[in-house]
């Protein structure tokens, strides 16, 4: 299934430079599952063609509300009736301004009011001049846009097609669709801080070298998505890996057991939910060397001498908020054969409510994977399936669990 399978997204284009983006939206949602119909403003047309957005939604384009291809000459209700968002990107000033106002004299404004608006939400991704964008009237009607039931994405910064640099740009494509498909998942997680763990640990031996594993971090960082497409604030602490911080995720990077112990620390007073995906090496040397370890060609080896690392998991579940239950711990087992002895032993040692087993070498770096969740009522096992759906089908059993 993909993100978007089964909706109707109503994309409208109001006039700005950030429409030239608007393509590779169209060309997102619709590779994301979803159908696409496009509403431009005439001064949408003037920056990119309704025959390039026809050619990629695969539907005829609408621009004025006199089109009279629409048998009952009311585009502006038909095209809203069938919309299960209506998302305008780019959203320049005007056109939140006149929205604001409800004003209704072209085809994309007059939709946005006469939309059912218990049923059709409207999402705005703004594009605009970082002057404009801290206007006290844009940032005013922006609030109230809000008030009235607008969903306002943000803007990205950097630089502007002005030659300005700031605060007001229209996000990346991929940005939209992320915020767009965790807007269409259930808020199961409303009002939790979650604080995960992911990744491996870098355990140095001197300046230039060190100890890790080759966990990738891909489920921990699904699992920090998942939860904050379910509404909650997400804290994630990642080992050394090459993965994109999910959208509206606080990141910390860490690099050794140490480290991680210590943003966990930091971090976890504010936890209601605890979720450790992290590899966190075993061991790490007693002493690194605070020079590069050199080869003296005598043949002879370094003597490395090992120190076990803290169990950060197991420690944070012994804590009191743990105990009493105001905080939710998680703890994952890659093992490579006998799941659930292992996941029960595990989850017993650890002192956790929900152990979450996996094959190990089945997974690592890959994108799917399937999980054995064991608590003390037994065991669930979520099929294989993409990291992602796993995360969010974690994300409902905790939330379940949660109450
Ligand atoms: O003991 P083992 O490494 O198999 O346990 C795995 C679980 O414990 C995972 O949830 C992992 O994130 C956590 N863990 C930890 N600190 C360690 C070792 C493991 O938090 N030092």
């Amino acid at each position: 299934m993909s993100d978007l399978s089964n909706k109707h997204i109503v994309l409208g284009l109001s006039g700005g430079i950030a429409c030239y983006k608007a393509a590779e939206l169209c060309r997102a949602l619709i590779k994301a599952g979803a159908s696409v119909q496009v509403v431009m403003t005439e001064a949408a047309a003037q920056f990119i063609t309704p025959v390039t957005l026809q050619a990629l939604s695969n539907r005829p384009v609408y621009v004025s509300q006199w089109d009279g291809r629409e048998p009952n000459n009311m585009a502006h209700i038909n095209l809203s009736r069938e919309a299960d968002a209506i998302v305008v990107a780019p959203a320049s000033a005007d056109f939140m301004a006149k929205l604001l106002h409800g004003r209704a004299d072209d085809l994309l404004s007059l939709m946005c009011l006469a939309r059912p608006i218990q049923s059709v939400p409207l999402i705005l991704a703004p594009a605009m001049n970082r002057e404009m964008w801290q206007h006290p009237a844009t940032q005013r009607n922006v609030t109230q846009l809000r008030a009235d039931g607008a969903h306002v994405l943000d803007v990205g910064q950097g630089e502007q097609a002005c030659g300005e640099t700031g605060d007001g740009r229209m996000l990346e494509p991929e940005e939209i669709l992320e915020d767009l498909v965790a807007f269409f998942q259930p808020k199961v997680l409303q009002g939790q801080h979650v604080l995960v763990t992911a990744g491996p640990t870098f355990e140095a031996i001197d300046p230039v070298r060190g100890i890790t594993n080759l966990s990738s971090g891909k489920m921990g960082f699904a699992i920090a998505r998942a939860a904050r497409e379910a509404g909650a604030e997400v804290t994630l602490v990642a080992g050394p890996v090459h993965q994109a911080t999910p959208r509206g995720v606080r990141r910390v990077d860490v690099r050794s057991a140490l480290d991680m112990q210590a943003a966990v620390a930091q971090h976890v007073d504010q936890a209601t939910v605890f979720v450790a995906t992290a590899a966190v090496a075993d061991w790490r040397l007693a002493q690194v060397a605070t020079q590069k370890i050199k080869k003296d060609g005598s043949g002879q080896l370094p003597q490395l001498q090992f120190t076990e690392n803290p169990d950060i998991l197991a420690g944070v579940a012994q804590s009191e908020r743990a105990q009493n239950g105001t905080l939710f711990c998680v703890g994952f087992a890659a093992e490579s054969h006998d799941l659930l002895e292992h996941a029960t032993a595990k989850r017993a040692r650890k002192g956790v409510p929900l152990l979450v087993g996996n094959i190990g070498p089945a997974t690592f770096g890959l994108d799917d994977n399937a999980l054995l969740l064991v608590d003390a009522q037994g065991s669930q096992a979520l099929p294989h399936a993409s990291k992602l759906s796993l995360a969010r089908q974690l994300v409902a059993e905790i939330a379940r669990r949660r109450g």
